[in-house]
């Protein structure tokens, strides 16, 4: 579908619920970033989600957000249970604008909702030559180590950092092994998935994701596995320490909920944000700085492949590479997304896009 009929028909749907014009491009800007970069589980594939949180109240059209506390460098947002793509926005904006006048800007939010993909906020700090940084907490899925209940979310991390004449680095990643929806695919295709992303009730690897997902839908225990997988032999800890450091940086300090905490009402589920923003010229020269990371980036490229491979990535790079060719060819969209849509655009009366 093309990138203008898909952003025309998510705004449409949000104005219908009640979000003001400027803040229905905002939502839309992420969902529809998400599915240009190919992160497919994170882009219009969620609507429902949405129509359904607004609908049922837990996610407020009009945007409510104030900011709470504040000094030069930092701000505190409650954003009362408002938009989290919106509210996102405004938390990295308002840090973007600190940090042009102080070098560092940081924004906590709290009292929010699922906010889509970091790394939309992350690269809002690019358009000003700065390195931005965004972190969320989530719905508890992931397993401690050493743990059998899911006790943290996927809480995801991601930052941006502009380069020069080389694409930018911008890393945004969840701190699991994998989402719950690559479980969710094999599970309906009746496939194993490989050990290592996941741990059943008793905390030992499995293979089984239905009856991962089963288990964890009743709440009876384990869960997704944090990045570096089961124990300690692939650094299983790493990924656990690092979820645990996004949910402190986004629940803790803004005072949202954390680990089990998190949607643990679903009518106020109280995620927390964190977002950062930082001017690379308060250190050194822009122009130096970026030159440096080209040749950081071209090191890494140029540097010997592993057999039978000919290419090396720097994060960022593939996404960029798929955002022109989505919004030249149009984004891919499964059957099941393209019925979803259809459905909530009869239900709200705005025609499904062509
Ligand atoms: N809001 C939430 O609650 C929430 C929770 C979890 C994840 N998310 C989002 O889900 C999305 C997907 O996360 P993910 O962990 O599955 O991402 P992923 O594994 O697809 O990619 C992670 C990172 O690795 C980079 N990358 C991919 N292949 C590479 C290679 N060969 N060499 C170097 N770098 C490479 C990508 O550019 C990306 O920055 C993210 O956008 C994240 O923000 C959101």
């Amino acid at each position: 579908m093309k990138e203008p009929a898909l952003r025309h028909f998510c705004e449409q749907v949000f104005v219908k619920l009640g979000v003001p014009p400027g803040d229905a491009r905002v939502t839309t800007d992420v969902l529809v970033l998400a599915d240009l970069r190919g992160i497919e589980s994170h882009g219009v594939a969620r609507l429902p989600r949405y129509v359904t949180g607004i609908k049922e109240g837990f996610m407020k059209p009009v945007d409510r957000s104030r900011i709470v506390r504040e000094t030069k460098a930092t701000a505190l947002l409650d954003a009362e249970l408002s938009l989290g793509q919106v509210v996102g926005k405004k938390g990295m904006d308002l840090a973007i604008k600190k940090a042009k006048e102080t070098a560092v800007g940081i924004v906590s939010v709290r009292n929010s909702n699922h906010y889509g993909i970091a790394g939309y906020y992350a690269l809002l700090a690019l358009e000003h030559d700065l390195i931005g940084m965004s972190m969320t907490n989530a719905a508890p899925l992931v397993v401690p180590t050493f743990g059998r209940t899911s006790i943290l979310g996927t809480n995801p991390i991601a930052i941006a950092v502009p380069g020069g004449r080389e694409e930018p680095f911008v890393l945004d990643m969840a701190t699991s092994v994998v989402p719950r929806g690559k479980l969710e695919v094999l599970d309906r295709a009746g496939k194993p998935m490989p050990l290592g992303w996941a741990v059943d009730e008793t905390g030992k690897g499995s293979t089984d994701p239905t009856k991962v997902l089963g288990a964890l839908a009743k709440r009876l225990g384990g869960g997704l596995l944090p990045l570096g997988g089961e124990g300690e032999a692939f650094s299983g800890h790493k990924g656990y320490g690092l979820a645990l450091m996004v949910d402190v940086l986004s629940g803790v300090l803004s005072g949202a909920a954390t680990g089990l905490q998190v949607y643990a009402d679903e009518k106020v589920p109280n995620v927390g944000h964190f977002f950062l923003a930082l001017d690379p010229a308060a250190f050194r020269p822009l122009e130096e700085f970026t030159r440096d990371m080209d040749r950081l980036a071209r090191e890494l490229k140029a540097s010997p492949k592993a057999e039978g491979l000919s290419r090396i990535y720097v994060a960022g790079e593939k996404s960029a590479a798929r955002t022109e060719r989505h919004r030249k060819e149009g984004i891919p969209l499964s059957p099941k997304v393209v019925e979803q849509m259809k459905k909530i655009g009869g239900e709200l009366g705005v025609p499904g896009p062509a």
